[in-house]
């Protein structure tokens, strides 16, 4: 039912913790099961330097944090912008129709962090 990434990802997440001194932080809640994500983010010369991320939600969510952090390190924050929901499910080899919605909270957690940092005075 999960590709064997979905598993990879969720048995060894990468990228999981907090930066205490991030330069942009997006929390998101999943409206359809109540599950949290907080995405932290360190930029430097406009590029994504450091990620990471906390969930309180299912597997799906876990391995789709884990994925979006590899995907948005090392890229502009431009390049970070367009990251989308289905970027991250396509890249983790698909995930069941009812766990789709998991997808949303890393994707939107990270564009919320992007906006923070922005919002903060971006640019550096
Ligand atoms: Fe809540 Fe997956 S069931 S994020």
């Amino acid at each position: 039912m999960y590709s064997d990434k979905v598993l990879d990802h969720f048995r060894n997440p990468r990228n999981m913790g907090e930066i205490p001194d991030a330069d942009g932080v997006g929390t998101v809640g999943n409206p359809v099961c109540g599950d949290m994500m907080t995405i932290y983010i360190k930029v430097k010369d406009n590029r994504i330097a450091d990620i990471k991320f906390k969930t309180f939600g299912c597997g799906a969510a876990i391995a789709t944090s884990s994925m979006t952090t590899e995907l948005a390190k090392g890229k502009t924050i431009e390049e970070a912008m367009k990251i989308t929901r289905e970027d991250v499910a396509r890249d983790l080899g698909g995930l069941p129709p009812v766990k789709m919605h998991c997808s949303n909270l890393a994707a939107d957690a990270l564009h919320a962090a992007i906006k923070n940092y922005l919002e903060k005075g971006g640019k550096k």
